[in-house]
Formats: C-alpha cells, structure tokens, sequence
C-alpha cells in the first residue's frame, strides 16, 4: 500500500489505545511486525493551549529506528483547534509519519466536548475537520481517520462520514464496527465496514475483534477491505502481529509463544515503560499490561491479584516466579 509518498509493508496495523499504547508498547508491537502503531490520542484543544503532556503523548521516543512507522492521533471538535495543534506539533519538531483524526471515541468526557464519536453526528463537520487537518499537514503527510459506524442504531452515519472525509483529503479511513453506544461489546458488524469500503475509494482497514489469523482472514474477505488494525488481541501477546501477517502472506502460521518468551516479553516492555517514564508513573500502568500476559495461564485468577500489587521493577520478577510455579 502506498499513502501519499509512504510506502506501507504488507501487515496488521496496531491500534490506538489510551492508556495502553505508550511507547513502550508501540515498540513492542513493531518489533513484532505491526507495520504501524498509533500513539494514543491527545487533545487538539490542550495543545493549543499549551498543554506539554499531551504533546508528550505524541512525542514517540525512538522515532525513526527500528520500530515500524507512527502514527499521532488527535481528538478534537473544531477544525481550527485541530490545523492549529498539527501547526504546533510542527514547529516543536514532533515527528510523525501518519496523522490520524479520531471519530471514534466513545467515552462520554470525549463526546461531552463534541469530540470522538460525536463527530459521526455531523459528516459535514467531519469533512471539515479532515479539511483543516489538511491544511495544516500539507500534502506530504497521510492523514487518516479513524471511525465507528456511527453514533447508535438511529444514526450509522459511516458511509456519509467516510464519502465527506474522503472528498476532504482523507487518505485511508480505519472503521471499527461498532457505534458509540454499542461501546466494546456486541459482535462486529462487518457487512456495515464492508458498506463503508465500497463507498470510497480510499484504503480502509477493518477493527474490532481480530484476535487470530482466522478472524483477521475472516473480514477480510467479508468486508473487501485492504488490511485490518488490531487492538486488545495484541495486549500481552504481540506475537499476534506475526501470526497475522504470516496468515495474510499466506505462509504457515508460527505457534504460540512459550510462557519463557511470554515473560521475557513482559519484562522488557514493563522496563522499557519505566525507562521512559519512571516506575513512579509506569508501574501502576503496567499492571494491566501484566494481567494481560497472564490471560489462559494456569492460576492466572491469582496470578492477576498479584499484578494488582506490582509496585516496584523488582515485583516483575516475583511475578514471573509466580507464574512459572502455577504452571508445574
Ligand atoms: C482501553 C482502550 C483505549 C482506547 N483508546 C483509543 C484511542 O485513544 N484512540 C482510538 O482511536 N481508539 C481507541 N480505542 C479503540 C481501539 O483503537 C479499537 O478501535 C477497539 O479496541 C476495537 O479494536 P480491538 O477489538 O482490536 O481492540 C481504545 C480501546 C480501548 C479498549
């Protein structure tokens, strides 16, 4: 695939998610073949206000090694607020190779200011929003968007938003298949994604669910759409990005990690977290990450109560001690 003057590998992309997709995790993702990651999202409006964590949000602290190409997403309501921050964003020397609009957030703090998936309310709006961040980008940069399909039952606005996006200088749209009242929970619509890919002519990525190469493979062929990003599937086992893509290259599929590699796995993201952020501030974040490497692990009730306490570095290890126990 190829978006303005970015050539993309072939592969699943790594999805946005607050809280979650720090730099750490990115890292990890890519290191494992998810060809893109996204930062998590920060606000177009605290940035021009001169918020310095939310710029941080979008700062990725080893851009341009080894690890994949990046995307930065923004939330925010007003097209102006939006050009303003990309226009911020470039004269701080933030280094991105994508930048992504978010028109999906569901979290009621998001919507209440007119951001994330209220967005999907007002196509016209959004076309707009798409315009401004076009501007303001230039057109070197791909810009993407990234979407529900719509508000609730009585407002699947997806494909008008995807045309108006699209007519606005949208360059790849990222349809989760949900609306914002159905939240993270009913199944994927994927004939409602498909309807969004035969409206455009843009590349969309299927979201929502991909948590094996046989579901990656799934809506794809239903829903004809040029790859997926895939999410929670990935949280505590980013060997899901080789699995994937080996399955959409059609190879064989490599097995499941070891619980050796597993752990290891943890430790190094859990160290690259506090590296990057102090264990102050990592180690409460990193106990979700940690339940996540426990998921199917004999004893993984118990072993969860214990990432609940992780405090300190050192913990991680106890922890991995734990867990190999459980499994004797
Ligand atoms: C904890 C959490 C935080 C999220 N944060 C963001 C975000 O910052 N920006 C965004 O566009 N989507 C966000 N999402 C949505 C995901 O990117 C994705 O669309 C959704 O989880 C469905 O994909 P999955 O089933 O593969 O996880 C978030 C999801 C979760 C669970």
């Amino acid at each position: 695939m190829r978006l303005k003057n970015l050539a993309i590998p072939a592969g699943a992309v790594f999805a946005p998610m607050a809280g979650l997709s720090d730099a750490a995790c990115r890292h990890l993702m890519a290191a494992h073949g998810a060809v893109w990651t996204v930062s998590e999202m920060a606000s177009a409006k605290a940035i021009t206000y001169g918020d310095a964590k939310s710029v941080a949000l979008l700062r990725d602290t080893l851009y341009g090694g080894p690890n994949g190409l990046f995307a930065a997403q923004l939330f925010g309501a007003e097209p102006d607020t939006v050009a303003g921050a990309i226009g911020i964003l470039r004269d701080k020397g933030v280094k991105f190779d994508l930048l992504d609009l978010n028109m999906g957030c569901p979290a009621p703090k998001i919507t209440a200011g007119g951001a994330g998936s209220r967005l999907l309310l007002d196509p016209a709006l959004c076309g707009r929003m798409v315009a401004a961040a076009r501007r303001a980008l230039g057109d070197d940069t791909p810009l993407t968007v990234k979407m529900r399909l719509g508000w609730d039952a009585g407002h699947c606005t997806a494909v008008e938003v995807a045309k108006a996006c699209e007519a606005a200088g949208a360059d790849l749209l990222t349809v989760h298949g949900r609306t914002r009242e159905q939240m993270y929970a009913p199944p994927v619509d994927a004939a409602a994604i498909a309807a969004v890919k035969r409206a455009v002519r843009i590349p969309v990525l299927a979201n929502g669910d991909i948590t094996t190469p046989g579901s990656a493979l799934a809506i794809l062929q239903t829903t004809g759409c040029d790859g997926v990003m895939i999410g929670r599937g990935a949280l505590g086992d980013p060997w899901l990005f080789e699995r994937v893509n080996a399955a959409l290259a059609g190879e064989p599929v490599p097995p499941p990690p070891t619980l050796a590699q597993k752990m290891a796995a943890m430790r190094q993201q859990i160290y690259d977290m506090c590296e990057d952020k102090g264990e102050w501030t990592a180690m409460p974040q990193a106990r979700g990450h940690a339940m996540h490497y426990m998921k199917k692990l004999r004893g993984a009730a118990a072993l969860r109560r214990y990432c609940s306490m992780l405090e300190h570095f050192s913990d991680v290890d106890r922890l991995i001690d734990a867990a190999f126990r459980c499994q004797e």
